[in-house]
Order: structure tokens, then C-alpha cells, then sequence
């Protein structure tokens, strides 16, 4: 790797969502420290994100993630050159967390603070890895971020300005209603197979038939058409339950396991029929086949051939696999990020910080984070 000692040293802040996260990276690609505080246990219990836990959570874990974050990297904070921090969007009290701290460090050492959009860092996650890698993926590209609160296509350029590399961002696509995460976790949950659902569902996939069960593939009349829908997909589900009240029992019986702390993946494929297996393959194919289309269609009209797919979703093995032979034939690379740095972290805020650092971007004292702050 060429990047030296003497490159800048960014400490990157996140908790947009239910990670508390901070991380250390130098010249903008090495890694010397990514710390991951997931709220995840705290969550599971009310199958989804609660705002007011969230907050409350990430006040009593940012600063020792940060210290972590500093030990781990064994630098001291006052070697820093900036602090990036994620300022939207997410839940505003989630955020407000990780902005003041973010505010009040860069005040008390003197150093250069860097807002930082939560979508440019999963865009920068991938690219991060990728140069890391000696990888450089070719620019404009298309990126698919893909999570529990996102399911937005971006079309990602770079421009040099006084020898710095700028990146613009135009959305060309996104869901009308559920994200692709968001239906993950709600068929999940309607199938008692706990939270969050996209992991124990790609595992269950894997044991089931993807054709089992057909799924009319949303009808979008008008408007965008690289638009998503996922809702459709997430209340076929639901119909295919009623009209299957045998499914209920052992719907009962995962229920009763995961009250008991039983949540395995082998543990609630041994509690699944073939039947449920086959709706959970065919669910997961649905989704995937949308994505995949979608975004290598959109690729394929802006005569982009080069794909970044990030966030959480991203880790989902059968998407990795359907991206790789769907663009294969089209001339179309893609890009992932590693699993860990598919989901929330903030190596990949440190990352999209250093490319706004060295363009001279800086931000005060009266940052305030924003719920909406939209990728431009
Ligand atoms: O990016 P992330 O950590 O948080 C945000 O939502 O911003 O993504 C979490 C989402 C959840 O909805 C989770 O079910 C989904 O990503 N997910 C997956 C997989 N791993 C996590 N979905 C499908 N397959 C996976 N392997
Ligand atoms: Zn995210």
C-alpha cells in the first residue's frame, strides 16, 4: 500500500441509525481502526429501530467507541487532522449524538470538523475498499444503496478541482415506499423468524425453491422507471399466509423458540417446512431480481458500466451472486463492499470526509444534523 505515515489522519463519527461507530483512517483507504457498537440486542425485542432507545444508547457508548477507536489505531487524538461526522440523514436524535460530540472534540483540539452525508459514506465503502484493493472502479458509476431505511440509485461522478477529487451525486432512482431491508425485516417478522430479518433470511433462502411460489413483479404505472416498489412483494406474502392458515402453526412454534432466546438459523430451519423454506426463497428472489434489473437497466441507458452496490442489504449473498452473472455479459463491473463495511460503520465516514477534507471543506460550530439531508 503507498500511503505513508505522513498522509491525514481522519476520525470518522456515525450514529445516524443503531450503530454507534467510529473508526480511524489514513490517506482516506487504510483502516487502522473500525469500531462497531450495534444496538441490535437492545432493538430485537420490539423488531425494529426505537428512536428514543437509539438516542439513549448512543450517549452511553460514543465515547468509549471513540476512545476505542483511537486505542485500537494506537494514535492519540490530538494526531488527528479532521474529524468527520455523520450529520444526515437518520433519526435526529440518533444523529444529534454523534454531531455534538463530533462538534465538541473538534472545538477542544483544535481540529477541522467535516460533515458527512450517511449515503456518500456507503458510496465511499465501497470505493474505499476498492482502491485499497488497487482496484479503481472507473467513474461516472451507477450506485444501488440498499438497506433497512434506503433503496436509492445514484449516478456517482468525479471532477478534480486544485488537484483534489470531487464527487457529485445525481439520484436517478429510488423505492416509492418500503426499502428492500424494511420488507426483509417485515415478512421476517410476519413469519416469526426474528430481527433483523435480511441475514436469517438469506441464510433460510439457500433451502428453499426460488420458482415455489410466483410473485407478479410490481407494476409501477408511470412516473420513474428506475423507481422501486417493495411493498407489493411484502403483502404477497402476507395473502399467501391467509390463504394458508396451516402455516400458522408452525409460525406459533418459531414464535415460542425466539421468546426463548432460540434464534439460530439451523434451530429455526429445523422449526420451517419445506412449504415456508419455498416462500422465503421465492420472497428473497423477488427482491433480488428487482435490484438487479433495475440497476444494471439503468447502468445499460446512461451507458454507465460501472456498478457500486452498498449498505446493509448488500451483504445478501444471492444479490452478490445475481450481480456477478446478470452483468457479466454487459460489460458492466460490479462493486461490493466487504460485509463489514456493508453495514452502518464509520470507516467509510472517515473515508468520504478525507475527499471533502482535501478539497478544503470544513464545517463549525453550528453544524446541526438534518433527518432528510438529501445527497446532491
Ligand atoms: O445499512 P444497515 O446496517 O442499516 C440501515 O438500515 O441503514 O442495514 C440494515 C438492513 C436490515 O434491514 C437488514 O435486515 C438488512 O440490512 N440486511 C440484509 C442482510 N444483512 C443485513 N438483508 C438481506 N440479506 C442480508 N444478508
Ligand atoms: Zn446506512
Amino acid at each position: 500500500m503507498s500511503v505513508g505515515p505522513s498522509e491525514p489522519l481522519i476520525l470518522g463519527i456515525e450514529s445516524s441509525c443503531d450503530e454507534t461507530a467510529a473508526a480511524v483512517v489514513s490517506g482516506g483507504l487504510r483502516i487502522l481502526s473500525n469500531v462497531v457498537a450495534s444496538q441490535v440486542e437492545i432493538h430485537r425485542k420490539y423488531g425494529g429501530v426505537v428512536p428514543e432507545l437509539a438516542s439513549r444508547e448512543h450517549l452511553r457508548r460514543i465515547v468509549p467507541v471513540v476512545r476505542e477507536a483511537a486505542d485500537q489505531a494506537r494514535i492519540q487524538l490530538q494526531e488527528l487532522d479532521a474529524i468527520a461526522v455523520t450529520s444526515g440523514p437518520g433519526l435526529i436524535g440518533a444523529l444529534l449524538v454523534g454531531v455534538t460530540y463530533g462538534k465538541t472534540l473538534a472545538q477542544a483540539l483544535h481540529k477541522p470538523l467535516i460533515a458527512v452525508n450517511h449515503l456518500e459514506g456507503h458510496v465511499h465503502a465501497v470505493l474505499l475498499e476498492a482502491h485499497a484493493a488497487g482496484r479503481d472502479p472507473r467513474l461516472p458509476a451507477v450506485c444501488l444503496i440498499v438497506s433497512g431505511g434506503h433503496t436509492i440509485l445514484y449516478e456517482v461522478r468525479a471532477h478534480a478541482s486544485n488537484g483534489a477529487r470531487l464527487f457529485s451525486y445525481n439520484r436517478i432512482g429510488g423505492t416509492r415506499d418500503d426499502a428492500a431491508g424494511e420488507a426483509y425485516d417485515k415478512v421476517a417478522r410476519m413469519l416469526a423468524l426474528g430481527y433483523p430479518g435480511g441475514p436469517i433470511i438469506d441464510r433460510l433462502a439457500a433451502h428453499g425453491n426460488p420458482s415455489a411460489v410466483r410473485f407478479a413483479s410490481a407494476k409501477m404505472s408511470g412516473g420513474n422507471p428506475h423507481d422501486f416498489s417493495f411493498s407489493g412483494i411484502k403483502t404477497a406474502v402476507l395473502y399467501h399466509l391467509r390463504r394458508n392458515p396451516h402455516l400458522q402453526a408452525e409460525i406459533e412454534r418459531r414464535q415460542h423458540a425466539l421468546s426463548h432466546g432460540e434464534r439460530a438459523a439451523d434451530r429455526l430451519r429445523a422449526l420451517s417446512s419445506g412449504e415456508t423454506l419455498d416462500l422465503i426463497a421465492s420472497f428473497q428472489r423477488a427482491v433480488v431480481e428487482s435490484l438487479v434489473a433495475r440497476t444494471l437497466a439503468a447502468a445499460e441507458e446512461l451507458g454507465i458500466r460501472t456498478v457500486l452496490v452498498s449498505g446493509g442489504v448488500a451483504a445478501n449473498s444471492e444479490l452478490r451472486r445475481s450481480f456477478e452473472t446478470e452483468s457479466g455479459g454487459r460489460g458492466i463491473a460490479v462493486f461490493f463492499p466487504s460485509r463489514a463495511l456493508s453495514t452502518d460503520n464509520a470507516a467509510m465516514i472517515a473515508a468520504a470526509g478525507y475527499a471533502r477534507f482535501l478539497a478544503g471543506e470544513r464545517s463549525g460550530v453550528h453544524l446541526d444534523p438534518s433527518a432528510n439531508l438529501p445527497l446532491a
